[in-house]
C-alpha cells in the first residue's frame, strides 16, 4: 500500500500531455490534444488528452483514466508498480504504508530473480563439463556464433540437473518465487525441479535492459525444439519483441521481423542490428503497436515455407493497421535468413534486403502462383482474385496503381479490372454499412456493453445515471449535496450494478474527506476506470453544467429508475394477481 498523499502528489506533478507524449504524438484539438490510440488500431485519432482533467479518453476503444491508468495499460504494470514508475519519473520517493502490506507481486525482485538466473545459464556455458562443453560448441561450431555474440545477446546453458535450482535457493528465492517465475516447476509429490534442462537458452530482454524471460532451444532433433517461459507477474509474451532492446536503437529506418531468434541473432552478427522475433507466437497488434513505437517501416522476414508464407500474410496485416509500411522478403534457396546468410554470405543477404516485395507484390506472387497462366481460364480465375484483393486496399490511390499493375502484368484491358474492382468495392461498402448499421444499433441497445451489463435493461435510466455520476466526479459543489441529514441521492436512486458501485465510492470517500477521479484506479477494473472517466469526459465537453442541469439530471434519474421499478412491480403483481385468481377460482368449484 502506497499512501494517498503520495499517489496525489505524484499525479500533481505528472503533466498528462508530457507523459502521453513519449508515446504517442500528439495534436491540439481545442483546448485538448488528440493522437492515434495507442491501445487499438485507428487511422484517425480519437485518443484524447484532456489536460484540465489530467486525464485521457479514448472515444474510438473506451480506455480512459489518469497517468496512473495510462501506464498500466502502455506498460503493463500493476497499480502500485505504475506509481512507482511515475514516481520515478517525478523524482520522487514513495513511501510505502507499514503494516498494510498485503502479499503481492514485487515486480524488481522477480526482474532480479530472473537476472540471477540469465547469468547463472551464461555462466553454466564455460563450465568445465563435457555437456557444458557440448552446448558452447553447439553455439560456435553448429550454428557459427561467435563469442562476442554470445556475450552480447547473454546466451547460456541450462544443465541436465538440479543445479540451478539448489543455487537459486541459496540466492534466496522461494519455491513458489521460482514457479510462478516459470523458472522451475513442481512434480505431483512436491519436488521442485528446474524449468529448463539440458538446452541452450535465450534470454528475453525488455527496452528497459529488464530480463523478463527466456527461451530454451534442444540441441538435438529432440521435440519440443523450444521451451519458452509462460506469462508470468512480469511478461506478457504478446506485449514483447526479442532483441528490440538493441534494435530500437538502431530503428530509425526500418526493423526487421523474423520468425526465429536464431535468425535475429544471425541477422545482428552480420551487421543488421535492427532484427527482431515475436516469442514463439504469431504476431499480436500489441506488437505492432511496439514497433510503431520505434519505426516506420518494417521487412518482414518469415521463413520461406508455407506456414512461414501465411504468417507473412497476417504480419504484413497487423502492421499496415497499425499506420507501419510493411514489406515482405522473399528468400531463395534457403528455409530461413539464419540459413541464407550462412549459405551465400552477408552480401547476397543486403540484396535479398533490399528487393523486400511491397505489400502489393506479394499479393501479386502468392495469389498468380497458383494459376497456370497460359491457360485463360486460369488467368481469369487469377484476375477475379487479383480484383478481389484490390478492392480490400483502403487508399484509392494505391487501388489505382495496383489496378495499372495487374492489367499491365497480365495484359488485359485496364477499364476490365477497373470495372471489376469497383463492383466489388461496392458490394463491400454495402456490406460495411450494414455491418455498422447492426454494429450501432447493439451499441445503442447496450447488447455489446460488457463493462455495464445493466445498461442495456434501462437505457434511459442508464444514461441519467451517468450523467449524474459525471456531474458528481466533476463539481464538488454537488458532491455536498450527497451529505447530511437530508441527501439528495441514495444507493437507491441508482440503476444499474457498476452505477451503484460508483456513486456509493464518490460518497465514502467524500465522507472521508473529498473525493477525487484520481482515486478511481483503488477500487475499480481498468476498463470500468474507463467507463467512469466517459462518464466525466462527456460532460467536461457540454457547457453547461450549472446547478440546475445538474438537479435536472437528478429529477430525471429518479424518474426513470422510479419508472423502471414500477414496472417491474407492475409484472411481478399481475403474475400475482393471476395465480390467486386461480386459486380463487380452484376453491369455488
Ligand atoms: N518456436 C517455439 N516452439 C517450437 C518451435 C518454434 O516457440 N517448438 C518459436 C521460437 O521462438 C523460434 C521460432 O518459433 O525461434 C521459429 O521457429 P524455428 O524456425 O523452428 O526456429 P529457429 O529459431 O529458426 O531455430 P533453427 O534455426 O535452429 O531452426
Ligand atoms: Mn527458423
Amino acid at each position: 500500500m502506497i499512501e494517498r498523499q503520495t499517489i496525489d502528489e505524484i499525479l500533481a506533478r505528472t503533466d498528462m500531455v508530457s507523459l502521453v507524449s513519449s508515446y504517442v504524438s500528439l495534436k491540439r484539438a481545442g483546448s485538448n490534444m488528440s493522437g492515434l490510440c495507442p491501445f487499438h488500431s485507428e487511422r484517425s485519432p480519437s485518443f484524447t488528452v484532456f489536460p484540465a482533467d489530467n486525464s485521457f479518453y479514448c472515444f474510438g476503444c473506451g480506455v480512459g483514466g489518469n497517468a496512473i491508468t495510462f501506464v498500466r495499460r502502455i506498460e503493463n504494470l500493476d497499480f502500485s508498480d505504475a506509481v512507482t514508475f511515475l514516481a520515478n519519473r517525478a523524482g520522487i520517493t514513495v513511501r510505502e504504508e507499514k503494516g498494510a502490506e498485503e502479499p503481492r507481486v514485487d515486480r524488481n525482485r522477480f526482474l532480479q530473480m530472473n537476472k540471477i538466473a540469465a547469468r547463472f545459464f551464461h555462466s553454466a556455458l564455460y563450465a568445465e563439463h563435457p555437456d557444458a562443453k557440448a552446448a558452447l560448441a553447439y553455439f560456435t561450431e553448429e550454428r557459427k556464433m561467435s563469442s562476442a555474440t554470445i556475450k552480447h545477446f547473454g546466451l547460456g546453458y541450462a544443465p541436465n540437473d538440479f543445479s540451478f535450482v539448489n543455487y537459486m535457493k541459496k540466492a534466496g528465492y522461494t519455491d513458489d518465487e521460482l514457479v510462478s517465475g516459470y523458472l522451475c516447476h513442481k512434480s505431483d509429490k512436491g519436488v521442485l525441479y528446474p524449468a529448463f534442462r539440458n538446452r541452450v537458452m535465450f534470454p528475453i530482454i525488455d527496452v528497459q535492459e529488464n530480463v523478463i524471460a527466456f527461451g530454451g532451444r534442444v540441441m538435438d532433433d529432440s521435440k519440443p525444439k523450444y521451451k519458452n517461459s509462460s506469462d508470468t507477474p512480469v511478461f506478457k509474451k504478446s506485449r514483447n519483441l526479442f532483441a528490440l532492446n538493441f534494435s530500437r536503437k538502431n530503428a530509425a529506418e526500418r526493423l526487421i521481423l523474423c520468425e526465429g531468434y536464431m535468425d535475429v541473432i544471425a541477422l545482428h552478427a552480420a551487421g543488421f542490428p535492427y532484427a527482431v522475433a515475436t516469442l514463439g507466437t504469431a504476431i499480436t497488434s500489441e506488437q505492432a503497436r511496439l514497433m510503431a513505437r520505434y519505426t516506420k517501416r518494417v521487412i518482414i522476414s518469415y521463413d520461406s515455407d508455407e506456414a512461414g508464407q501465411k504468417a507473412a500474410d497476417k504480419a504484413l496485416r497487423l502492421l499496415e493497421a497499425v499506420g507501419l509500411t510493411a514489406t515482405v522478403l522473399k528468400i531463395p534457396d534457403a528455409k530461413d535468413p539464419d540459413e541464407y546468410i550462412r549459405k551465400y554470405g552477408v552480401e547476397r543477404f543486403r540484396g535479398v534486403l533490399d528487393q523486400s516485395k511491397t505489400k502489393f507484390d506479394f499479393y501479386y506472387d502468392k495469389i498468380t502462383a497458383k494459376y497456370e497462366l497460359s491457360i485463360s481460364q486460369q488467368k481469369i480465375e487469377a484476375l477475379h482474385e487479383l480484383c478481389a484483393y484490390i478492392a480490400t486496399v483502403p487508399s484509392a490511390v494505391e487501388r489505382e496503381i495496383y489496378m495499372k499493375e495487374t492489367a499491365k502484368r497480365l495484359d488485359v484491358a485496364y477499364g476490365g479490372v477497373e470495372g471489376e474492382v469497383r463492383q466489388r468495392l461496392a458490394r463491400l461498402r454495402a456490406e460495411a454499412k450494414q455491418k455498422n448499421r447492426t454494429e450501432a444499433h447493439q451499441a445503442l441497445s447496450g447488447v455489446l456493453d460488457r463493462v455495464n451489463p445493466d445498461y442495456s435493461k434501462a437505457p434511459r435510466a442508464a444514461k441519467a445515471e451517468e450523467a449524474v455520476l459525471g456531474l458528481l466526479q466533476l463539481y464538488p459543489a454537488y458532491r455536498t449535496k450527497l451529505l447530511g441529514d437530508e441527501p439528495l441521492l441514495t444507493e437507491e436512486d441508482f440503476f444499474t450494478d457498476l452505477g451503484k458501485r460508483v456513486f456509493l465510492f464518490i460518497l465514502q470517500r467524500e465522507k472521508e474527506g473529498g473525493f477525487s477521479a484520481d482515486m478511481l484506479d483503488e477500487a475499480f477494473t481498468e476498463d470500468e476506470v474507463g467507463r467512469i472517466t466517459k462518464m466525466r469526459v462527456a460532460r467536461m465537453q457540454l457547457s453547461l453544467n450549472d446547478e440546475g442541469v445538474f438537479l435536472e439530471c437528478v429529477d430525471s434519474l429518479k424518474a426513470a429508475v422510479a419508472e423502471e421499478r414500477r414496472k417491474k412491480d407492475d409484472g411481478g403483481g399481475s403474475v400475482g394477481d393471476f395465480l390467486s385468481f386461480l386459486e380463487k377460482r380452484r376453491e369455488e368449484q
